[in-house]
């Protein structure tokens, strides 16, 4: 193993007035929780769910301190088991990494060698965290819409929450996997971005929402990939064509869902659920090499800001009040 002792990273206190602070600290690897697979990681990402656990949402994150980043990209140092050699590339993400366990914020992780998958060939470990947990998520989405049975040609996909994490590489994988996309945004502003992302129609979120009391709504979508849930995901339901799939993986407007059976009674639709944290191997390896082949968003560069550790506290303020557009990138090596 590397002969390191000390690292940087980014560390949750809770103060005792309950507060929660961060700072960049230097770690020692005797800080790691126990595990077989011990990863130098090159980067890490922002998602939602990180700015959760920064902030001490204790739906996220219990125990502090604590080092947030639920993905995690490097090279293997250790890995007692032998399931990956010393210098092998590898992504995490998922399981509990970030939550309770010390996560990609910091330059090392130390975790169950069954957490992590290959870096698939024809990804970077930069574009595997350009993707992370938002990717996968929305990979996920499109293959089971894909197995639910919904085809390209079967009419228009409606995407909530399109400029976010989730949303933005939802929109390019169903674009390029030749379905016509539907992008709905809070942000007027960012139209040209969904477009150039593959989206044929732009539209506000009051527009999905508009009408939402009624029973029903007029039959428009034949698939949909929510993050919103609340009364969003209750209108999208009301509003999805006979026989229509629609995914559920977020709760960024609520995580209730205020709706009555009749889409499912009267229109024979589905409600899939989406879950990338316990998500079986095979299907996650599965999710990876598409995202590694066909599925790889065309403009994934584009969709990135990368920051370093200092830079990570204005971008969790920001995606905590929905102010991203795209993916945020953590660079340790560089932290
Ligand atoms: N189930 C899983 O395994 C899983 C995995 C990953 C993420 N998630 C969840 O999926 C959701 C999205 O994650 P993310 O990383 O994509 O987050 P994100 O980057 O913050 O994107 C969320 C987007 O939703 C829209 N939005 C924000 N607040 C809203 C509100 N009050 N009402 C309606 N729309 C709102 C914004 O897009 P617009 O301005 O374009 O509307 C925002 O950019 C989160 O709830 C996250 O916890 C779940």
């Amino acid at each position: 193993m590397e002969n390191v002792t000390k690292f940087k990273a980014l560390v949750v206190e809770k103060t005792p007035d309950k507060q929660f602070v961060r700072e960049i600290r230097e770690r020692s690897m005797d800080d790691l929780p126990t595990g077989d697979l011990v990863v130098r990681v090159h980067y890490s990402s922002l998602n939602y769910k990180d700015a959760l656990s920064a902030t001490g949402h204790p739906g996220v994150t219990r125990q502090f301190p604590h080092t947030p980043g639920i993905d995690a990209a490097g090279e293997v140092v250790s890995c007692e088991g032998g399931a990956f050699a010393p210098g092998e590339k590898v992504i995490v993400t998922g399981y509990d990494l970030g939550m309770e366990t010390d996560g990609g914020w910091g330059q090392y992780i130390r975790i169950p060698s069954a957490w992590a998958v290959r870096l698939p060939e024809g990804l970077t470990l930069r574009e595997g965290m350009a993707l992370g947990t938002a990717g996968f998520t929305a990979a996920l989405s499109v293959l089971k819409l894909e197995r639910a049975g919904v085809k390209p040609g079967d009419g228009d996909i409606l995407v909530t929450g399109a400029t976010g994490g989730v949303g933005s590489i939802a929109v390019s994988i169903l674009a390029v996997a030749g379905y016509r996309v539907v992008a709905s945004t809070g942000k007027e502003a960012d139209e040209d971005f969904l477009k150039e992302l593959g989206a044929v129609a732009v539209i506000g979120r009051d527009e999905v929402v508009a009408g939402a009391e009624k029973t029903l709504l007029a039959e428009r979508w034949a698939g949909a990939v929510d993050v919103v849930g609340g009364a969003t995901l209750a209108a999208v339901l009301k509003s999805t064509r006979y026989g229509g799939t629609v995914t559920c993986c977020g709760l960024v407007g609520s995580p209730e869902l205020p709706v009555n059976v009749y889409p499912f009674i009267l229109r024979g639709v589905s409600l899939l659920g989406i879950d990338s944290v316990q998500c079986p191997r095979d299907t996650r390896e599965e999710v990876w090499q598409r995202l590694a082949a066909g599925w790889k968003p065309a403009r994934l560069a584009d969709m990135v800001t990368e920051c370093t550790l200092t830079g990570l506290e204005v971008m969790i303020q920001a995606i905590l009040h929905g102010g991203i557009t795209g993916r945020v990138v953590v660079n340790l090596r560089e932290s």
